[in-house]
């Protein structure tokens, strides 16, 4: 019988030093390795499958990272890197070159969009952007394309990629559909499932879980290894192994987090969704969001990621985050204790007011991660600050 989430997550690639007995992974906090290794049984680096030699190339540590996230998003190989944007940024540059074109989403990651629209120009890859519900449609012709760029929830607008749809044109079309599923987490999807080439993940977020790492993680089929590795050792875009043992401990508690933060969403949504001084809330898991069911569709659980317009407009925004005492006011997402932003002054600052526009971006959005603290204090908080 196939091992479960939880199991996976606490024991997939943990390494015993059987010399020692360690129960836990430790961090292989050493910059170099022995070479030749002169020790029969040596163990061999799987990004290589030879010995460990420089940890720019590769780390033990690294590897249960590795490893367990491979075991747990359903991928046939997986690296890990220094941020989210280190794992974009490598895996794209991977797939493309010059006179190459991707097609993407408007609704995008704001330093994903910028990499898109004003790095990759510079050196003769063209990015294609249509709408959420354009790509959904399964019409837009990909034919040409060298890949199709998604994020699985996008942010902050929180609206659903059909995955099953875009993955199958992909498919047809034989094109790697890359999917960054932060929001989602590999707890409430696994884009591999739904013919995703790459999935990426920025770690930083669910996968580490406490705010206090940064790491991005890339899952993708087994031919793509030396292209992606090679691009990691180049770009010297590899984590620290500290970073990378916190990222495992995360990893072992994701499963019963999300279940939270899946849980503290809907409710938190729901209670927005009907306050008075709430014009709209986006989250998909609301039953009259117009991506409900393509998202009961797409994933096991629709997150903790709620966002929402108040009546007021951004001074009234501010006041509010100002007033909230169990949310700290800080941009990123994805740990235990609840954030919220305003993405116009943080995670979309770099695009222009006319991009955020067509994006479906208000300058007082509010998006909120939603932790694991009680629903009831959460509400409570909320309900006092909109006073
Ligand atoms: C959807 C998404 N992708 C990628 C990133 C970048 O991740 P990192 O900050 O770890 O580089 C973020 C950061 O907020 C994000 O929200």
């Amino acid at each position: 019988m196939e091992r479960k989430f939880n199991t996976r997550a606490v024991h997939g690639g943990e390494y015993t030093d059987r010399a020692i007995g360690n129960v836990t992974t430790p961090i292989y906090e050493t910059s170099t390795f022995l070479n030749p290794n002169p020790y029969p049984d040596a163990a061999l680096d799987h990004t290589r499958n030879k010995p460990f030699m420089y940890t720019r190339w590769g780390n033990p540590t690294l590897e249960v990272l590795e490893i367990k996230y491979r075991e747990l998003d359903d991928v046939q190989e997986a690296l890990s890197f220094s941020s989210g944007m280190a794992a974009i940024t490598s895996t794209v540059l991977s797939l493309v070159k010059s006179g190459d074109r991707l097609l993407s989403l408007k609704e995008l990651y704001g330093e994903t969009f910028t990499f898109f629209t004003k790095f990759l120009p510079m050196y003769g890859i063209k990015v294609d952007f249509v709408s959420l519900d354009e790509l959904n449609s399964g019409t837009i012709p990909v034919k040409g394309y060298s890949g199709i760029y998604t994020e699985s929830i996008v942010n902050p607008t929180l609206g659903i990629s059909d995955l099953i749809t875009i993955g199958r044109v992909a498919k047809e079309e034989n094109i790697p559909m890359i999917t960054d599923a932060t929001f989602a987490s590999p707890y409430n999807q696994n884009p591999s499932s739904l013919n995703a080439s790459i999935t990426i993940h920025s770690g930083t977020k669910y996968i580490g879980g406490h705010s206090d790492i940064l790491l991005g993680l890339a899952g993708f089929k087994k031919d793509l290894m030396d292209q992606i590795w090679s691009k990691r050792k180049m770009f010297g875009s590899v984590p620290d192994p500290i970073q990378a043992f916190l990222a495992i401990r995360g990893l072992k508690t994701l499963g019963v987090r999300m279940r939270a933060h899946n849980e503290n969403g809907h409710q938190i949504a729901k209670f927005l969704s009907e306050h008075k001084k709430i014009d709209k809330v986006h989250y998909a898991g609301l039953e009259t969001s117009k991506y409900y069911e393509i998202g009961k569709r797409n994933l096991k659980g629709f997150g903790g990621m709620v966002s929402f317009e108040i009546n007021g407009g951004v001074e009234e925004a501010r006041r509010m985050a100002k007033k909230l005492k169990l949310f700290a006011y800080a941009p990123s997402l994805g740990g235990v204790e609840s954030l919220l932003t305003l993405p116009a002054e943080t995670s979309h600052l770099s695009l222009t007011k006319k991009e955020r526009q067509e994006a479906g971006i208000a300058e007082g959005l509010v998006r909120m991660s939603i932790g694991i603290e009680d629903a009831d204090d959460l509400i409570e908080d909320l309900k006092n600050a909109l006073e």
